[in-house]
């Protein structure tokens, strides 16, 4: 008897082999046992599976075409017919489902007539072209029919037929030839079902069913998101990524983990030798579910981008040609650079600067570089950037700096309660997942100064869009915990059993003040008190309500409050400790939280251990047999400062921009020009590699092993699918960079870094890459205690206390609008760029966003007579940068929003200093800023352009740059 399992919740080391399987229909969630004969074999599976299902499982292959397991069951192309003993005809076996004690049987003459008769018809439409057709050796139709063992078509192909249709080619990625396709849907119901953008439809009807755009004539114009769902759900050529179309079929494939942002998606890597010819997502990834958005999927060509720069470099000083040499000298310079600037400026004047772009390791050992070897804790990471105020806020109530859940559990929540996150545009798979939970009826409450896409998308509707003020996000969430104190919505027991009583008595003294009421702080956030009464009122209701945020709440001067005061308002409601809750911070990067938990920080250990604790310090001292550093070291914005001053004279930055991702661009080009030794190890020549002496080529995630760890805390593997362009690995880097400045970091792969983080770290304790082949991926903490990895945190207790209020008063941003600078600038992400554009600014994501614009509301546009496309310069207290206007009423009068993917837009020459109370977190999010209409870019970026201009033809004139002997 063979008895089912489910992939999604059995323990990977009890699954089968091929989990590539496509099983034809999704699986059922009954618990409810059936059992069935099918070819005479007994099988036992949930209640509620298809006959198709049941069948496959048992490894008994019936013809399909238009099921596959991703997609709800349509039943249009007859092949997988079967008889049913006491059934009448030859039902569909995919939308047939399961009966008790049901005898089937899926092979006959009968059947295999009614089979090869189906498959004729399809065939008598179908271009015969099968050996120079892109998807030879890798089509179902073809496949089908030789399953069916169709030998003859009797029809001709002289009839009525679609065999003149005509090819799309406007998606840069993919193109549809209509002539081979069979009107299965499964692209439409893809587009529908996985991506929720429904794009495609299908018109007419019988033989004139056809796949349309909608209105639009092709995809590029349509409102297809190019996710690729549909070309990976094609059984036919009819949708096919152009990669294939000139390079044929791949010969091998490897697993690897998309370096984008922070859903972490697991892709298969479909490779000619060493080319990656298509990235398809993994159907066994557990963040994504086989599911991807445009930039994993496509926007992989960057890296073998002709700008890779793939020699190291040295130049004495910034306006000096470049040159090439040996990776020895380049160390050797960059080492006696950091000696030379120790000996005479201190021990503290070098630091070093983290990327969440690289491995867990290659943080790891950077991290180690600086405490062990430079003697000193000055690290940090581009996280202080993002998300340092949600290490510091969670790690403040639940005891732990990470999210609470899977991101499979938002299809359990009731509620869902987003706050400065746009998830369709900055965590795209994961905003589908969510819109196919609101499709099924869940709640939305969106918290957020602009209309973004989710608050109105085909079949889904937020009941509230709370439109509030930038920077008043505090003032919003304590007056939603207000009602929910004030209305006696709170959650006794949770709160009486799992919280510190102290501090929630306090916090409920604080909370239920009449100034935190809607009503009271309707003024400060713009938000109607009615509207937020019944979006509070929804969510602490809800049996299950789920709270996700981004950028929108960290990158504040009350960051670290907002997320202290959004654990408030999950526990006091008792939204954590199990599916469909929690506290979901949407993080930026593919590694964030992982950059953070390798000891990225400058006071912090790796796992969030302060540097002050007596016995952690000992731990790394044995191992790693030096002295530590007790006092924190420097944040970025204090390197910064300390540069200008004149303290701080050499920096060692990994795979980070931070001359175009930092604050105030112009105070960090006056800091990086103060430096003696700028060592930029990246794959570009990026915007700081512009202010540096050293290059170091780094290597894209496609050239190295390592891990990455996604919002979910799953730490999931990254593969080397090619030899690094440059010759060494960026891990290998930073160990050769250790062993010229006299310490030997010995690694012969970067398991075995991780070996060294898992018995260093409690919460990494049963990490090794050997446990994570056996398990796809793990989240943590993942010790003996918890060899599977955490998928829902605190579900007895907050990491062994209990869960504490914070108290979260108001303040509002020193930055406020005036008469000089009367509107308020938000910026924010696009889809089809990623952060500083450095990599999808390479790929054809281009098509979609050339350029940064800014949104502007049709009243402040009026005012200041601006039309779409007029040149706007926008005046900070900082400083000033123009765009083009886009007139938008997705902004509210008197708020402008733009993107920052370009670097010559300078969108941040005008945002400030203004950061986070706790955490330094840059106020990306709230810039006074005035507008006017202006005939041509400012002075900062001529200048720039210049600047820019010049430091290409130093990397041009590389090998033929002088430099002095050092
Ligand atoms: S690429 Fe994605 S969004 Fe576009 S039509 Fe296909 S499924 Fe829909
Ligand atoms: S394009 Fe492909 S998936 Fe869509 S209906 Fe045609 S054959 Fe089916
Ligand atoms: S959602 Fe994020 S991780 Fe997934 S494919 Fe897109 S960019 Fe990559
Ligand atoms: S696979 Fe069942 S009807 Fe097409």
């Amino acid at each position: 008897m063979i008895t089912y399992y489910d992939p999604k919740t059995e323990p990977a080391v009890n699954q089968p082999a091929d989990l590539t399987k496509d099983l034809g229909t999704p699986p059922s969630k009954s618990t409810v046992q059936v059992s069935i004969q099918i070819d005479g074999v007994d099988i036992v599976v949930p209640e509620g599976t298809s006959v198709l299902r049941a069948a496959a499982i048992a490894d008994i292959n019936i013809p399909k075409l238009c099921a596959s397991d991703n997609l709800e069951a349509f039943g249009s192309c007859r092949l997988c017919a079967v008889e049913i003993e006491g059934m009448r005809g030859m039902p569909a076996s995919c939308t047939t489902p399961v009966r008790e004690g049901m005898k089937v049987q899926t092979q006959n003459p009968k059947i295999a007539k009614l089979r090869r008769n189906v498959m004729e018809l399809y065939i008598s439409d179908h271009p015969l072209d099968c050996l120079t057709c892109p998807a030879n050796g890798d089509c179902e139709l073809q496949d089908m029919a030789g399953a069916v063992g169709l030998r003859e078509v009797r029809y001709g192909f002289e009839g009525k037929n679609h065999l003149d249709g005509a090819t799309d080619s406007s998606n840069p990625y993919f193109s549809f030839d209509d002539s081979k396709c069979i009107a299965c849907s499964r692209c439409v119901r893809a587009c529908e079902e996985v991506q929720g953008t429904f794009a495609l439809t299908m018109e007419g009807r019988g033989f004139d069913s056809r796949i349309s755009t909608g209105q639009n004539n092709n995809f590029i114009e349509s409102d297809c998101v190019s996710c690729g769902a549909c070309v990976q759900a094609c059984p036919t050529a009819t949708l096919t990524e152009k990669s294939i179309i000139d390079n044929g079929q791949p010969d091998h494939s490897i697993i690897t983990t998309c370096a984008y942002c922070g859903v972490g998606c697991s892709f298969r890597a479909d490779m000619q030798g060493d080319k990656v010819i298509r990235m398809v997502p993994d159907k066994n990834g557990k963040a994504n579910q086989g599911h991807s958005c445009v930039k994993g999927r496509f926007a992989f060509g960057y890296a073998t981008h002709q700008d890779r720069i793939t020699s190291p470099m040295i130049r004495d000083n910034i306006e000096q040609d470049w040159r090439e040499v040996s990776w020895e000298e380049a160390l050797a310079f960059a080492a006696k650079r950091l000696n030379d600037i120790q000996e005479e400026h201190g021990r503290n004047s070098i630091g070093a600067i983290t990327s969440s772009r690289c491995t867990n390791e290659e943080t790891y050992l950077v991290q180690k570089l600086v405490r062990a070897v430079f003697q000193n804790n000055n690290v940090d990471t581009c996280a202080r950037v993002c998300h340092s105020p949600t290490g510091y806020g969670l790690k403040a109530t639940l005891n732990e700096s990470a999210g609470t859940q899977t991101f499979e559990s938002v299809m359990e929540a009731d509620v869902v309660l987003i706050i400065g996150a746009n998830p369709t545009d900055a965590h795209p798979v994961f905003g589908s997942l969510l819109k196919s939970r609101l499709r099924q009826g869940a709640k939305l409450v969106v918290a957020d100064p602009r209309s973004i896409d989710l608050i109105d998308s085909p079949h889904t509707k937020a009941q509230h869009h709370l439109k509030l003020r930038p920077g008043t996000n505090v003032a919003l969430i304590n007056a939603l915990a207000h009602v929910i104190i004030d209305e006696g919505l709170e959650d006794a027991d949770f709160i009486q059993s799992r919280c510190d009583d102290a501090s929630f008595q306090q916090w409920y003294k604080h909370i239920q003040d009449q100034r935190h009421s809607p009503e009271s702080t309707m003024e400060i956030t713009g938000v109607d008190a009615t509207a937020l009464r019944a979006a509070a009122r929804l969510y602490a209701n809800a049996e299950n309500g789920a709270i996700y945020y981004g950028l929108g709440v960290t990158e504040h001067s009350q960051g670290s409050s907002s997320v202290m005061a959004i654990a408030n308002l999950a526990m006091v409601s008792g939204n954590i400790g199990r599916e469909g809750v929690g506290v979901n911070p949407l993080r930026g990067q593919n590694n964030v939280q992982g950059s953070c938990d390798m000891g990225s920080f400058p006071h912090e250990l790796p796992g969030y251990r302060h540097v002050s604790d007596k016995s952690t310090r000992n731990l790394f001292e044995q191992e790693w047999d030096v002295s530590l550093d007790c006092e924190p070291g420097l944040r970025i914005p204090n390197m910064f400062e300390a540069a200008i001053h004149g303290d701080f004279k050499g920096l060692y930055c990994q795979g980070e921009d931070i001359a175009q991702s930092d604050p105030n661009t112009q105070h960090v080009q006056k800091a990086l020009s103060a430096m003696k030794c700028i060592i930029v190890q990246d794959i570009f020549l990026n915007e700081t590699a512009k202010y540096a002496h050293v290059f170091l080529p780094g290597s894209s995630f496609m050239e190295k092993n390592g891990t990455f760890t996604n919002a979910e805390r799953r730490i999931s593997r990254v593969r080397k699918l090619m030899p690094a362009l440059a010759g060494k690995e960026d891990w290998q880097v930073t160990v050769a960079l250790a062993k010229v400045l006299g310490y030997e970091m010995n690694y012969e792969h970067p398991s075995e870094i991780m070996d060294e983080i898992a018995r260093l770290t409690p919460t990494f304790g049963g990490v090794s890459y050997e446990r994570l082949e056996q398990l796809g991926s793990i989240q943590w903490p993942c010790n003996e205690k918890t060899p599977l990895g955490t998928p829902i945190m605190h579900t007895e207790d907050f990491v062994g206390e209990k869960g504490k209020f914070a108290i979260t008063e108001y303040v509002a941003t020193p930055e406020k609008a005036n008469k000089h600078f009367p509107l308020l600038l938000t910026t924010g992400r696009i889809l089809s760029q990623y952060n500083v554009g450095a990599q999808t600014r390479r790929t054809e994501n281009q098509v979609w966003h050339d350029e940064d614009v800014l949104e502007i509301h049709p009243n402040d546009a009026e005012d200041r007579g601006l039309s779409d496309g007029d040149w706007v310069g926008i005046a900070s207290r900082a400083g000033t940068t123009a765009l083009r206007a886009l007139i938008s009423q997705r902004v509210q009068p008197g708020v402008v929003y733009t993107t920052f993917h370009h670097p010559l837009s300078g969108a941040n020459v005008v945002t400030t200093d203004n950061s986070d109370w706790a955490t330094n977190c840059p106020e990306y999010k709230v810039t006074a800023v005035q507008a006017t209409k202006v005939d041509e870019p400012s002075q900062w970026q001529a200048e720039y352009a210049q600047f820019s201009q010049r430091q290409a033809k130093y990397l041009k004139n590389k090998n033929g740059g002088e430099i002095a002997k050092t």
